[in-house]
């Protein structure tokens, strides 16, 4: 298939870069300057803040690989769509953030995630959407600049860089193999393995009242949860992400293990939109898992359920 370039700005482009050369798919990156008003500048003329650029990354990447859908929502996990031109330390009009297209048929599946943020933050969002009017490549010194200097400053979070190895890791290992007992198998094999999970495993929708036990990494789990019933069942219901600091906090939470004190789960829904199975990951400590788990654990479940749902 066809390589597609996307652009993103989401602050100090040194970090981003650093985050999307990670994803799955993405085959090639390169930072530069986007949409601004003078030809050709150099990064101390965009340094002044008066050319109009925005710092900005471009991702080219195999759509069979990774969709603009998954780039879209890695873009979300590593800037704060409420900061108007400030990510991180920086401050300034290029260091807002932006979606840039080049093909007006990605123009759908941008506003499409766009509006679900929107909605999630129940806010206007300051993140520009708009086609690509120009960019120039930033000097050599400024690409991949967080290999060059592994100390260099980065806002991207190390959790979400983390994240973006893993997802790397496990679009390889579940790549043609349609199996949904294997995949989920290696899934929670490989996320158990990486993250230092407490216990990590799928809950599979057996018919329209319960989900039944299915591959999982660590202590001996109940065999059946009821629709709506424990953290499971209300994801399961919801047809959302579920994710809960304290699990005694939690009215009706199923205690497979006393020591499980907070947990996340994340639904696998197959192409008719329907939750097929469910994610579930506890820890034996209070309030584990944020923002970032929730969001690049649903790309991981995407990944996963595309592969054995499609
Ligand atoms: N705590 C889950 C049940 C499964 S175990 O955590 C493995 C829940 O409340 O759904």
């Amino acid at each position: 298939m066809q390589e597609k370039k996307i652009y993103f700005a989401a602050g100090c482009f040194w970090g981003a870069e650093h985050f999307f050369r990670k994803l799955p798919g993405v085959t090639a990156t390169l930072v530069g300057f986007a949409n601004g008003s003078t030809p050709s500048p150099s990064y101390r003329e965009v340094y002044t803040d008066t050319t109009g650029y925005a710092e900005t990354v471009e991702v080219t990447y195999d759509p069979s690989r990774i969709s603009l859908t998954q780039l879209t929502e890695a873009f979300f996990v590593i800037i704060d769509p409420l900061s108007l031109n400030r990510q991180g330390e920086d401050e300034g009009t290029r260091y807002r953030t932006g979606i840039y297209w080049v093909d007006s048929e990605d123009i759908a599946l941008i506003e499409a995630v766009y509006a679900r943020e929107e909605m999630e933050q129940d806010n206007t969002l300051c993140v520009e959407k708009e086609p690509l009017r120009n960019f120039y490549p930033a000097e050599e010194e400024h690409q991949d600049y967080l290999i060059k200097h592994a100390d260099g400053y980065c806002h991207v979070n190390l959790k979400a860089l983390r994240y973006a190895d893993l997802l790397k890791e496990l679009s390889s290992l579940v790549e043609g193999v349609n199996d949904e007992v294997a995949v989920m198998a290696n899934t929670a094999a490989l996320l158990h393995e990486t993250m230092k999970f407490f216990w990590t495993g799928f809950y599979i929708v057996a018919d329209d009242t319960r989900l039944t036990l299915g591959p999982f990494q660590g202590p001996v789990a109940c065999y059946s949860i009821g629709f709506g019933k424990g953290v499971c069942g209300t994801s399961w219901k919801r047809a959302a992400s579920v994710v809960v600091e304290d699990v005694e906090q939690f009215p009706g939470h199923i205690a497979c293990s006393s020591a499980s004190r907070s947990e996340i789960v994340v639904p696998l829904f197959g192409p008719e939109g329907l939750v097929r199975a469910v994610l579930d990951i506890d820890s034996d400590r209070l309030a584990t898992f944020d923002d970032t788990d929730r969001r690049m654990l649903e790309i991981a479940m995407a990944i996963v359920a595309g592969e054995i749902y499609f």
